[in-house]
């Protein structure tokens, strides 16, 4: 199938090569010039493992291209997906400029026939609005399909070759016969294509964001209880966990969510619910604890240090939201570092990809970075671990200790045992577990 695919971000960029893989024909489009420079340079702008070399070989075969101009694709194409940006607008709402922009440029020149496919997340009544923003522009006939997505950055290319399931929302016959017969070699492993209308599907897709946003504030808000109560909440994790009805994941206490989903799309379903004089009060109170979360290790580190953190110099491990990407939007390392440096602290951070993305977060000098995450801490004061990175889990204590000032571990994923770490002679903080009395 012909298909086109414009925004060529974390999502389109993944379903556009998925798409390639597949064997259709596809044109990923983005206004962003120097994005598509760099593709058209056999680089890829984003950290997705397995991207690159579904790129490499798609472009090769000849089913891939990028492309400034979207206009040529579209004429041309059976299926169109619309996967720009929603950012969050001032009130939390979801910015749709992006996805009017890409519907003007698709009624402009869209094909007799030809399905437009929403996976951008989006308000339920947009797809509705991208259908009236086409109809306004052309007589041509064509379909509306809600499709959102559900792929996980870090491991995106197996989320869509693979699906736990492919939500389609569709009103008419042509535009299921389509979803059908696109998504037909990614669910033949049995995980259902689900059928729906419209507007169910885009709900279900900020309800699913909704529902994993609340487990995680949930688990933080019992790890706070777990501190005060000497409970662990690595324990209670384990014993919620294996009940059936609640499952294992998504209960993980840390140091808040991030990334470029959970946060807005909280946000923007409160707003919806205010539209329509709904109170999403469990939401609003789930994005309440999330933005207090970001700061829990600021505050173990004030009340181990005191407010005036001048002249210590903390080492920072992981910048990403979380790992195996470098997406570093809301990420709780940017609340974290933004909270020392006001405090008169020094930062000096690893991520095992995020660095390059993170200096354009920082003025030049404003934090430092280590090539190796044992750089960063040379005459450090404490080690605060932030993105639980493979890499970082079973690091050289002993190196570790040499390098560091004093051997103070904040540890934000409770990656360590807290016994252990004592053995070790480290002053250890986690997260919903008493810090172990230090033994060296
Ligand atoms: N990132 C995720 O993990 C994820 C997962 C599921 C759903 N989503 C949703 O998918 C959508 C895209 O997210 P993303 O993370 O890929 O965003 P992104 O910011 O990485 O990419 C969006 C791209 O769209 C381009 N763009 C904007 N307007 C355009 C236009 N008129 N024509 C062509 N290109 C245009 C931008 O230049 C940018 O490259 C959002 O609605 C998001 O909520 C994201």
């Amino acid at each position: 199938m012909e298909v086109t695919v414009i925004g060529t971000g974390y999502v389109g960029l993944v379903v556009g090569s998925c798409l390639a893989e597949g064997g259709n024909h596809v044109t990923c489009a983005d206004i962003d010039e120097a994005k598509i420079a760099r593709l058209n340079s056999g680089e890829v702008p984003i950290y997705e493992p397995g991207l690159d070399r579904l790129i490499s070989h798609n472009l090769s075969a000849g089913r891939l291209r990028f492309t400034t101009d979207a206009t040529e694709g579209i004429r041309g194409s059976d299926a169109i997906f619309i996967a720009v940006g929603t950012p969050p607008g001032e009130d939390g709402s979801a910015n749709l400029g992006f996805v009017r922009e890409a519907a003007r440029t698709i009624g402009d020149h869209i094909k007799q026939g030809a399905v437009v496919i929403m996976k951008s997340t989006v308000p339920v009544g947009t797809s509705e609005i991208v259908r009236a923003e086409i109809e306004g522009r052309t007589d041509t006939t064509f379909y509306m399909c809600s499709n959102p997505e559900f792929l996980k950055e870090g491991d995106a290319v197996g989320d869509f070759m693979y699906p736990d399931r492919v939500v389609c929302g569709v009103d008419d016959a042509p535009a299921r016969e389509r979803m059908e017969e696109l998504y037909e070699p990614f669910v033949r492993s049995g995980n259902p294509l689900i059928f729906m209308d419209i507007a169910s599907a885009e709900m279900t897709k900020y309800a699913a964001n909704a529902m994993l946003a609340t487990r995680i504030s949930f688990m933080n808000q019992i790890a706070e209880l777990c501190e005060r109560t000497g409970a662990d909440i690595e324990l209670v994790r384990r014993g919620i966990g294996s009940d059936k009805r609640i499952g294992p994941s998504f209960l993980y206490a840390g140091t808040g969510y991030g990334g470029s989903c959970f946060p807005k799309d909280v946000q923007a379903l409160i707003q919806t619910g205010d539209e329509h004089g709904v109170d999403l009060a469990v939401l609003r109170s789930v994005h309440e604890a999330n933005d207090r979360q970001k700061t829990v290790l600021v505050r173990k580190i004030r009340s181990r240090f005191g407010d005036d953190l001048s002249g210590l110099r903390f080492a920072l491990w992981g910048l990403a939201f979380k790992p195996e990407t470098d997406d570093m939007r809301a990420a709780p390392s940017l609340a974290i570092i933004e909270e020392l440096l006001e405090a008169g602290a020094s930062v000096t951070a690893h991520d095992p990809v995020a660095m390059e993305v993170a200096r354009d977060y920082y003025t030049k000098d404003a934090i430092a970075y280590g090539d190796d995450e044992y750089e960063t801490l040379d005459r450090a004061d404490a080690l605060v671990l932030v993105t639980e990175w493979l890499q970082y889990r079973r690091p050289d204590w002993a190196s570790v200790s040499q390098r560091m000032k004093q051997k103070v571990l904040f540890d934000g994923r409770n990656m360590f045992d807290p016994e252990r770490m004592s053995a070790l002679g480290f002053e250890y903080y986690s997260i919903g577990r008493a810090p172990a009395e230090s033994e060296g």
